[in-house]
Order: structure tokens, then sequence, then C-alpha cells
């Protein structure tokens, strides 16, 4: 017999059709004669009710399963006398697991910090089955938007030598014996004797491979893992997320603007196409005007202004802050949650940022204190995008990264993409997770990446 989904059966209701369906029980309501189930199998929002009548075998047994409990059974699927579009009558149990008594999901309202304890468990409810069917749906509509636009699909190293950022945010990577490393004459670690030769990390960023694959391809994007080591503990950092990043030839930092416009809204409209029932669900319980602030996002064009600007707003606004607002000074959360969620009330994009405060590879513009960057801001989350037009001239490139101490040797296959037939590009890094958080309107980034990884936290 087919195995079916939930999903396929919401979408077909084959009535009068023998059906095999497995899944865990969300409850269950016991009379006489015959016991209903309420069954989740997390293909999509919706649950199915069961009828289960004493003539089944091991019936006994089997409706002393309680919340939890996994079941594959074989049935036929009728009307319903009740609220459901249809349910199914059970014929044949054909596997179940009666859970533990102390299954953690069976009271109602389990808070988020509860529910990231039991990480490995939280897929089976409500909140974040809708989440990451819609993680996944946005991670197709990525793949979508930016194959229909002509980009290819590059998979850029993990493990690397450089700190592309420039801010020290690495983790090591190593085979040498930590409690016993071997040493030069210095007495330092002697990391020539490490398993790559040299000392290495895990990737903070793809770009600057993605940019040797955009001046040679065109335009390509890379969609992976990005390791930060950052010791901030706030609701919106990861040691391990995932970023796509990318990357235009012969693009300025207008081009690739307005593709992260593009990219953010498209995202919106197909989670609004394709998500419909778990929207509806955020919207209800997590979120409430969620669907009406992505419907308005979809369609408003993006602000933008400049980070001087912005510095004039916020020094305008009379507004009391923590942090000064001070021009070169980088925007702190609250300056640019003000931005976003007071003075635009939306998303907007700022550029121009000074060069003291963003990487080194950015292209420098003619004032000579600020470099064509862009970062995109959204209410609620603040930076979602950071991005760049890159500098792609050799000298000015050569004389900013001696500024900024950088290793030359490192850099010098970087160097060669400005020395044999350098081009114009520019390209962006959009925080998978940030994305997920704005489009659900989940508040915290914990509960929007599967198994997450912070300070002092690798669990599962
Ligand atoms: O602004 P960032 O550091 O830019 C880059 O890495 C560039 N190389 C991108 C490029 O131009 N190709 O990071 C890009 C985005 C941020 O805007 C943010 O959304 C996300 O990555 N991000 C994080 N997300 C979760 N946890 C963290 N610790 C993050 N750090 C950055
Ligand atoms: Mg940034």
């Amino acid at each position: 017999m087919k195995l079916w989904t939930v999903k396929k059966l919401v979408e077909k209701k084959p009535i009068g059709e023998k059906v095999k369906l497995g899944g865990w029980i969300k409850s269950q309501r016991k009379s006489k004669a015959f016991t209903f189930i309420v069954l989740n199998d997390g293909s999509t929002q919706d649950d199915v009710q069961i009828i289960a009548d004493d003539v089944l075998e091991g019936y006994e047994e089997f409706v002393k399963c309680g919340t939890g409990s996994s079941m594959l059974l074989h049935g036929e699927v009728v009307e319903s006398q009740g609220k459901q579009d249809f349910e199914i009558r059970a014929t044949k149990v054909e596997f179940f697991h009666r859970a533990d008594d102390d299954y953690p999901l069976q009271k109602k309202g389990t808070s988020m910090e509860f529910l990231r304890e039991v990480s490995h468990l939280r897929p089976r409810t409500n909140t974040f089955g809708a989440v990451f069917r819609i993680r996944h749906a946005l991670a197709q509509a990525t793949h979508k938007f930016f194959n229909d636009n002509g980009f290819f699909y590059v998979n850029t190293p993990i493990v690397t030598a450089m700190d592309a950022e420039g801010a020290g945010e690495l983790f090591r990577v190593s085979t040498l014996d930590a409690n016993n490393p071997p040493k030069n004459d210095k007495g330092e670690v002697d990391f020539s004797k490490d398993y790559f030769g040299k000392e290495s990390y895990l990737c903070v960023t793809g770009q600057l491979e993605g940019e040797a694959f955009a001046c040679g391809m065109g335009s390509i994007y890379t969609f992976g893992p990005t390791f930060r080591s950052e010791n901030s503990n706030t609701a919106r950092h990861l040691a391990e997320f995932w970023m796509i990043e990318p990357e235009v030839a012969f693009a300025d930092l207008d081009d690739v603007a307005k593709l992260g416009a593009d990219y953010i809204q498209y995202m919106i409209n197909y989670a609004l196409e394709h998500c419909a029932p778990e929207l509806n669900m955020l919207n209800k319980f997590i979120s409430k005007g969620l669907i009406d602030k992505l419907n308005h996002v979809a369609k408003t064009p993006f602000k933008q202004i400049t980070y001087t600007e912005a510095v004039d707003i916020l020094t305008s606004s009379k507004k009391k802050f923590d942090y000064k607002v001070e021009w070169g000074a980088d925007l702190q959360t609250e300056h640019e949650r003000f931005l976003t969620d007071e003075h635009f009330n939306g998303p907007v994009i700022v550029t121009d940022y000074p060069k003291d405060i963003k990487a080194f590879y950015m292209k420098q513009n003619p004032d000579g204190k600020t470099v064509r960057a862009m970062d995109i801001l959204v209410p609620g989350v603040g930076e979602i995008i950071g991005g760049s037009q890159r500098e792609e001239d050799y000298d000015k490139l050569t004389k900013r990264m001696a500024e900024m101490d950088l290793e030359e040797d490192l850099y010098r296959w970087y160097l060669d993409l400005r020395r044999f037939g350098t081009v114009p590009h520019s390209g962006f890094g959009l925080g998978f997770e940030r994305a997920v958080m704005y489009i659900t309107g989940m508040t915290n980034i914990r509960d929007v990446i599967p198994f997450y990884r912070t300070p002092g936290h690798v669990e599962f």
C-alpha cells in the first residue's frame, strides 16, 4: 500500500481511498468503543484525525499510546463528522511505539528557552515545524532566485588560512597536540608542523574565493556555513551560521543594493505563496501583524541613505541612546533599530561607511574617508545584509592591506585578480538565519537554526 503524508492527504482529499500513514500523536480522546487520535507527521501545518475502534487488532495496547507516541497505520479516508474535511478510519495498525511517560512536549505553551533544551524534539512542535518548513522554502527560493537570474552556485572552502573580514573572530583548525605542540626556536607553537603547514581556520566568509569565480564566470553565489568566534551572546549572533554570498562582475554598489532588495522581496513573496499555513500560524501565535508586514515590505521600495545621512538622522532625532552617535563609529543595534523601526518604519539600505570600520577589500571613495560599503537593515532584526563594491585597483588595494597589516603572501592569489584583467565587481552576504528570523517573526536566532552554536553551547 502506498505511503501517504498528511500534506498529500490535505491536498488530494482522497475520500474512499485506502491509505498508509505514519506520524506522532499530538493528542488523544477516548470513548467507550473508539478513540480519536490527532496525528501529525511534520509534512505540513495540519494534523489529521484518526478514528480507531475496538475491533482493531491490538486495540487495548494501542490506545494506551499518549502524546509523542509514534504509529504507522492503514486506514480509509472518510468524510468527517467534525470540522475537518476528512478523517481516517484505521483498519490496521502496522507499528506503534508508546512514548515514555516523561515525554517533554506534553504541556501546551512550553517556553522557547525550554524548547532549546530539547532541540532534538522541537521539530515536532507546531512552531518549529512551521519555522523549519519556511527555512526550507527560503533555501529553495534562494537557489531559484539566483538560478533564474543567471547566477552560478559555487562552493567555496570551509577551511582557510585567511581572516578575510579582519575581525579576528576565527576558530582554529589544527591537528597539533594541544597539550604538547611542537615549538620553534622562539618558543612559539610551530604551525609549519600542523596539518596544512600553516595556521588555518574555519571560514568567516567565502567572498574572496567567490570573487575569483565572478572574475571569470560573471555572476555567482555561495550558500554555505560560516563560523565566527565572536563573543556576542545576543539574540542575533551565532558562532555557526549560513550565509548566501552573491558576487557580480562589472556591477557597482547600486546594482547589488538593488539585487539585495529584490532578493529579500523575492524570498518574502515565495514564503507568502508557498507557506501560507505556516505564516498564518506564526501570525496568530508568535508575531501579530506578520503577514501584513510581509505583504507591505514585499511591494515597497527600500529606502537608501548614506552612513553620513544616517548619522545626521540619529543626531537630530534627540533620542537618548546608550552609545553616542559619532561620525566614524559603527552603528550600534539601538541606532539601527531607530532607523528601521522608528524613522523609516521599514528596511533601509545604508551605504558609504567610514573606511576604518570596514574590511580591507572595499572600494575606496574619492573622499579618502569612506568606502563603497552597504548594509541592509530591517525592522526587528537589524543588519541582514552586508556588502560592498570591491577595490579593483591593485595599487590602492595593496596600500590598504599594508595599512591594515595584512600578510600579503596569503592574499597573493587575490591580488592576481587585480593584475590579470581586473574588473569592477560587487557583492554582498545575507545572513540566512537573520532572513529566517525576519520572515518568520521569530525573535531569537537560536530558534531558526536546527541546532545552534553560541558561546558555551555545542549541544547536540
Ligand atoms: O557583514 P558581514 O560580516 O559581511 C561579510 O561577511 C562579507 N564577506 C559579505 C560579502 O560582501 N560577500 O556578514 C554578512 C551577513 C550579515 O549582514 C549578517 O546578516 C550575517 O552575515 N552575520 C551573522 N549572522 C548570524 N550570526 C553571526 N555571528 C553573524 N555575523 C554576520
Ligand atoms: Mg556586516
